[in-house]
């Protein structure tokens, strides 16, 4: 069976280029049938990860086993860190469905991100300790906060868990085994603040929380930002990790760890770009979807073909040497380019790459390059989505809420995902409803610091 997507294919500048392109798209079209055999691996992955512990998707059970109905009401704080930034949030529940929130943005250097673990802690107490000031809060009384920690952690309470590993480019020390609400919950008794961790949650199970505050019919929520991750509500009952038990509760799959080399559809490129990233082996399947990958996958390519002597007449740039200086919002502006000079496209290879020339034939290898690489990388989270579906059994009807810069910037990747969605489930696809989700991470927090 092959791909319904349909790939312009740039008319070649030389004679050579067609087999160029056509290996390509050998290596990064993936065919319906390919994701039929990922969704029913996926699947099976999961009920491993439900049964056992130590197994490739993770599946964490989030100590959530209430979901909101709308009517919780007050006024809580949340730290949310995503990646590169963190958000301290003032939410307010104002019952019937409504949240407020107001929030202030950090980013996390990479000092930060590679330095010592206290620092890191200390610094997020830093920046909670100025954002109580300026909101004029009370720290005279305890302040009840949700912690928004969007990494895998082990948990053994609502408000208790050790981190399992770090990922998404961080590698501070004396952290991994730490329980991470213990360090934040130190740091902010070091800066005087009279402000308790109530709940510990993943961005994903936040997401999931905030959005069925007003659609009760959410049962999925799934990340693509920096990482991509997933949670879902899981019947207790199934988690035989667990024992056995009654009700339900939300699952953190970590589903970005899925790693399976036969299955996954890798090429050279993606095993480069593991080799040397900072967690190689690990998050297979994140780097092959997520933000924070996409463009160095493209950045590798293009190397390539510029040494093949295929791109640029052989001339790169240092900047298209360096790793990771390609940024996969530089795919989204070169998707969103119509022109038929391909202007922006330019712009982005020759000024802000360096690139010394590139002709109107070199722009659209590039175009296509990142609609190969984008379009993978939407169809790939499409049959995750797939997976989980029917691991619940929903095809009937099911929410899924989507949050994360590339779902809502990156141009066509929701129709991408919805088109392989419909190769993969026919006509029940249409019973699956994708819907942007905002801020959910930062106001689930505070939801389930107030269901606590
Ligand atoms: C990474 C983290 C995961 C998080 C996801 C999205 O995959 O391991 O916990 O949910 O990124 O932020």
């Amino acid at each position: 069976v092959g791909s319904s997507v349909t790939l312009s294919r740039p008319p070649s500048p030389k004679s050579s280029l067609p087999s160029v392109l056509e290996t390509l798209d050998n290596q990064l079209v993936v065919s319906s049938s390919k994701l039929q055999k990922i969704v029913l691996h996926m699947v099976s992955e999961f009920k491993k990860g439900l049964m056992n512990d130590n197994e490739n998707i993770a599946m964490l059970p989030s100590f959530v086993v209430n979901r909101p109905n709308g009517t919780e009401v007050g006024d809580y704080l949340a730290l949310d860190l995503g990646g590169s930034n963190f958000r301290v949030c003032r939410v307010t529940l104002e019952g019937f469905g409504n949240i407020r929130m107001t929030h202030a943005k950090y980013t996390v250097s990479n000092e930060l991100k590679t330095g010592s673990g206290e620092k890191l802690f200390d610094f997020f107490a830093e920046c909670i300790g100025s954002f109580c000031k300026n909101q004029g809060l009370d720290t005279g009384k305890s302040i009840p906060m949700g912690f928004t920690f969007s990494f895998p952690v082990e948990q053994t309470a609502i408000n208790k868990g050790t981190l399992m590993t770090w990922s998404k480019g961080f590698i501070c020390d004396g952290v991994v085994g730490q329980d991470v609400v213990d360090l934040l919950q130190r740091s902010l008794k070091k800066k005087g603040l009279n402000i308790e961790i109530k709940a510990l949650v993943n961005d994903t199970v936040g997401t999931l929380m905030a959005h069925a505050y007003s659609d009760p019919q959410t049962y999925i929520s799934v990340i693509l930002g920096t990482g991509t991750n997933a949670a879902y509500v899981e019947k207790v009952d199934n988690i035989r990790k667990w024992g056995t038990g009654n009700g339900e509760v939300i699952i953190n799959t970590e589903w970005g760890n899925y790693n399976e080399a036969t299955i996954l559809p890798l090429t050279p490129w993606d095993l480069k770009l593991d080799r040397r990233s900072s967690n190689p082996k690990h998050q297979i399947y994140e780097k092959m979807i997520s933000g924070m990958y996409l463009g160095e996958i493209v950045r590798l390519i293009l190397v390539e073909l510029v040494k093949a002597g295929e791109l640029f007449n052989g001339m790169g740039s240092q900047t298209l040497s360096t790793p990771y200086r390609f940024d996969t919002a530089y795919m989204s502006r070169i998707e969103r380019d119509h022109s038929l000079s391909l202007a922006d496209t330019k712009q982005v290879l020759e000024d802000v790459m360096g690139v010394p020339k590139s002709s109107v034939e070199d722009r659209r290898i590039v175009r296509h390059v990142c609609e190969l690489v984008g379009t993978r990388a939407a169809r790939l989270a499409a049959a995750g989505i797939a997976a989980l579906v029917t691991k619940i059994n929903r095809l009937d009807a099911c929410t899924v809420a989507i949050d994360g810069s590339l779902y809502e910037h990156y141009p066509h990747f929701g129709n991408r995902m919805r088109d392989a969605l419909r190769e993969l489930l026919g006509i029940t696809a249409e019973n699956i409803l994708l819907e942007q989700a905002r801020d959910g991470s930062g106001q689930g927090a505070a939801l389930i610091a107030a269901l606590a």
